[in-house]
């Protein structure tokens, strides 16, 4: 199960930017290493990407947020909204075309889901790491909490 650890502050991105299913759009969160980490209570800067996976009411459950960090050997992944557009050799590995968005790593092709970041092709161990909506407010939508391997593993 993963385990999610608080920021050192939240990150607000506009709503306004969010209004779109399947817009990906980047932010930049702060949180601190653990006290388990090798580097211990440090800041850390956790380069991410937000979409909004549905459209209706801003309700926390309509936003997935990732870190942009491939699992595999920390290549930064891109968002690919088409996945028509997907390289022959990860369509091949698939099996098939994806129905929605994905991020794929330009390094060594892994492949991840836009709603939830889960590992859906390629080498990487596992998926996108992620990081939690904690609030939708008129205004923005806040990112509030990460996974706490992150905290512990940069
Ligand atoms: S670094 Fe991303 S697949 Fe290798």
């Amino acid at each position: 199960m993963r385990r999610y650890h608080p920021l050192a502050r939240p990150t607000l991105v506009p709503l306004a930017d969010l209004v779109m299913p399947w817009r990906a759009r980047p932010f930049v969160a702060e949180g601190v290493t653990l006290a388990s980490a090798a580097n211990p209570n440090q800041p850390v800067r956790v380069s991410g990407m937000i979409v909004r996976t549905a459209a209706g009411d801003p309700d926390v459950d309509r936003f997935s947020a990732v870190c942009v960090r491939c699992p595999h050997e920390g290549c930064d992944v891109d968002f690919v909204a088409d996945p028509g557009r997907l390289p022959a050799e990860v369509v091949t590995e698939m099996g098939q075309i994806p129905s929605e968005a994905v991020y794929i790593c330009p390094c060594h092709n892994s492949a991840f889901k836009a709603r939830d970041g889960e590992r859906i092709a390629g080498p990487a161990p596992r998926g996108l790491y992620r990081l939690r909506v904690t609030r939708v407010s008129e205004a923005a939508v806040e990112i509030g909490e990460v996974e706490e391997d992150v905290l512990i593993f940069t």
